[in-house]
Order: C-alpha cells, then structure tokens, then sequence
C-alpha cells in the first residue's frame, strides 16, 4: 500500500516509525511531516488541512490509505470530503468523519453524547449567552474548584479551572464574552473531579474495536505538576492502577457504550477514540474524548504495540477488524519530551539540534524540528521526545534521561519527574 499521513508533530513521528515497519507498506508520504519524518518515508509539502491539494497528490501518486495525525483536519471534515469527492471515495480515510469529530469539537455534544448513552462523568451544564444568568445560579450549586470549559476547540487551553466562586463567575462572563472567541460562544460548567489520569486509546471500524495499551501524559511544564499547561512533556505506559480489572470497567461502562452509542446515533467512525479518564476511587470516569491519538501518548504507545499497524489500519477501512490480530510488547515504554526554552509561552525557534547520532539506547521522535541548509534545527515548543523500553517504567526513564543529556540545542528543557507519581 502506498500510504499518506497527515501531520507533524511527535505523534505523527511515532506513528510514520510504526507504518514504515510493515510488510504492507510499500511507499508512505507525510505532509507536511518533519525532519524525522524524512527517516520514514518522504515529506510532502502540503498542509495537512488543504484537501484540494491532498486529494490531487493522493490522485497523482496512487495513494491507498491516508491516516490523519491531528484533530483539526478531522474536525474539518477531511473523511467527508474524500468520500463525497467520486475522484476519492474509493480512498480509505483512517479518521472518523465530520459527525465523529465532534466528540472531540464540541464539549457539550460529547456531554449529552455521554449522557444519552449512561457512560460515567461528571454532572454539567451548558449555558450561552442567553442563558448566563442560569450558569451564575448553576455555579453557586456547586462545589469548588470550578471546572469551566469552552464548548469548540481552543488549542488544549479552553478548560478553566478556579479555585473560588467569585473567580468561576468572572472567568465564566469572560468566556461567554469571547475569551476563546467563537469556541467559547457555549461553556459547558462541570462537577470537579478529585483522581489521577489515564489515557485509553481504541482503535475501532464502527462495529468492533481494539484497545491499544493505556498511557499517562504530564501536561504541565514544571516538574511535580507545577507550573502552566502544555501540549505534554512526557508519558509512561502502562499505568499501574489500569490493572486488568480497572480496563474491564472502562471496556463495559465507556468504551463498548461508546463505540455502540456511535452505530445506534448513525455516526461514520473508523479510526481512533481517544478517552481521557480519570480514576475517582478506583471508577474510570470520562474527562474528554479526542478524535485521534494522543501526544506524547503516541510516542509511548507506538513502542508497545507489537502487531502490523497497518494490518489493523486495513481492518479499519475494510470493516473486518474483528478478525485482526493485536498484540503488545510487556515491556515498560516512557517517552521524555525535550522542549524549547520559554516554552509554553513565548520562545524562539532556528536553533541548531546536535547529538541526535549519538543517541543508541532510546528511539528518537522529532516534535517541532525542521530542515535548514542541511542542518535540523528547533521548529516548535515541543521539539524532541525521547522514548524508551525498560523492564519497568524506572528502567525506561533511566534510559531516556541518560539520552535526552546527549541531544543539544539552546534553551533545552525537560522535566526529570516523568512517572514518578506512579
Ligand atoms: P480537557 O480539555 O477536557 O481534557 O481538560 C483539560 C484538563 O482539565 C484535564 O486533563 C483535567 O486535568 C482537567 N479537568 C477537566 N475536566 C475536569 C473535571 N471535571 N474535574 C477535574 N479536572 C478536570
Ligand atoms: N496528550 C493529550 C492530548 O494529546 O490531547
């Protein structure tokens, strides 16, 4: 199969490593990709939301499969688009359609989705600006902290979080006011939830699906939890409490009602579910769903899955999943995330990267990093993810740490904390 896939960041790094191991592979393209997407197969220079141009270059190439990294062209209609178009309908896309995406594109829609379906989460409501007056009298029922989070996509930054009810009213007006412009035009105010978190991935054709090994991010930039949000600065898989009895409980309650509740709403779905759980008391509960894999998850994840994910990724577009084999490396994998000095907030980018041969005992993923006159040098906050196997969680990060000290750019940062509340 000649295969396209869209993005460029570390996910779609991990993801480039695993496709270009498979047998079936026979050509892979990345567009836009990075410098270390070129490693896998070749970097084409398009945007991964120009369907036009996309279409015309799976057209001219013969391209069989495209596999969407990123949220934005899903949420975007890239499936929808292929398919209406008679030129590329025939072209498998492994990514839900537009309808799909939604979970991810609309807080509120994946609240009442979650509602009308019985899948645990916490208690909400959701107010716009003819009903701000409800939202204040909502908010003073609750207990703090206050969880507040504009409806659309907001870039990862649209979930508030306050400590006092004054403060959740003010936040609340300034949402509805356009503090996340159009994405905050609805604000769903929810319950807080008191627990550690977990991500689960299920790879599904919209009847069957496959759990992918769970992963816990850290996502903010300072080490202990400290600090502001980031994209995410590192991952460990598996999680300890995700114990065979726990992923029961979140195969019965979430993810079979999920995929179920996808088929009875006449919702296309064939790609990836990612669930953002948290473990309150020992009952997975459902923070978010996101329609694709997540990051740095990915750059653990990629390194345990042990089967043809193109075997699986074929299972998807020919609806015969169920009859795929998956299985799993039982060793630890973490991922190490090394970041631009300033970073999430303002940095520089053009800094020159060295050391990247020297690195033999963990698999290198390229996040923000781009091509200049020969030379790979910082092209994002997050620009490296270093990512390791172990015999446990302890092993791999002992290995990723040791590598990250090799890989040199000005203003490299990471944090040295990663699993260790595990
Ligand atoms: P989201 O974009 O929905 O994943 O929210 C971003 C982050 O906010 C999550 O990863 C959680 O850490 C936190 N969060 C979101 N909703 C809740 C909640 N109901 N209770 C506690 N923390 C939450
Ligand atoms: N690591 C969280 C995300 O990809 O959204």
């Amino acid at each position: 199969m000649k295969i396209l896939l869209l993005g460029s960041g570390g996910r779609e790094h991990a993801l480039a490593w695993k496709i270009a191991q498979s047998s079936k592979c026979e050509k892979l393209y990345i567009a836009p990709g990075n410098a270390g997407t070129v490693n896998c197969g070749e970097n084409v220079a398009i945007r991964a939301d120009d369907f036009e141009a996309l279409k015309d270059f799976a057209l001219a190439n013969g391209v069989d499969m495209v596999v969407v990294g990123p949220e934005d062209p899903l949420v975007k209609g890239i499936y929808d688009n292929f398919k209406e178009d008679e030129r590329t309908k025939a072209i498998p896309v492994i990514g839900p359609s537009k309808a799909g995406a939604v979970l991810e594109g609309s807080k509120d829609f994946a609240k009442g989705f979650m509602k009308r379906h019985g899948i645990p989460t916490a208690a909400y409501g959701t107010f716009d600006g003819t009903t701000l007056d409800e939202g204040l009298k909502f908010l003073e029922t609750l207990q703090p902290p206050y969880v507040l989070k504009a409806d659309g996509l907001a870039a990862g930054k649209g979930v508030l979080i306050l400590p006092t009810l004054t403060e959740a009213q003010r936040e609340f007006r300034e949402m509805l006011g356009g503090m996340f412009g159009n994405a905050s035009a609805k604000v769903v105010i929810e319950e807080f939830l008191d627990g550690i978190e977990c991500s689960v991935f299920v790879l599904t054709d919209g009847k069957s699906y496959k759990i992918l090994p769970e992963a816990k991010d850290y996502k903010r930039i300072g080490e202990h939890d400290t600090g502001l949000n980031t994209g995410g600065m590192g991952s460990v898989s598996p999680v300890p409490f995700a114990t065979e009895e726990w992923m029961r409980k979140v195969e019965e309650r979430i993810i079979r009602p999920t995929v179920e509740g996808l088929a009875a709403e006449n919702i296309d779905y064939k790609g990836f579910i990612f669930f953002g759980l948290i473990n309150v008391k020992g009952e997975p509960m459902v923070i978010e769903y996101n329609c694709r894999m997540g990051d740095p998850e990915t750059e653990s994840v990629m390194l345990r899955l042990k089967s043809d994910i193109v075997d699986l990724f074929e299972g998807v577009a020919l609806g015969d999943l169920d009859r795929r084999e998956i299985s799993f490396d039982e060793r630890a994998a973490v991922s190490v995330m090394l970041v631009s000095g300033g970073y999430p907030q303002e940095y520089k980018k053009g800094y020159a990267i060295s050391g990247l041969d020297k690195v033999a005992g963990s698999v290198v993923f390229h996040a923000g990093t781009t091509e200049k006159e020969g030379q790979v040098v910082t092209n994002g906050g997050r620009v490296i993810a270093v990512s390791s196997y172990g015999k446990d969680k302890e092993e791999a990060l002992r290995k990723s740490f040791e590598e990250a000290q090799k890989i040199e750019f000005t203003g490299k940062y990471f944090r040295r904390d990663i699993g260790q509340d595990l």
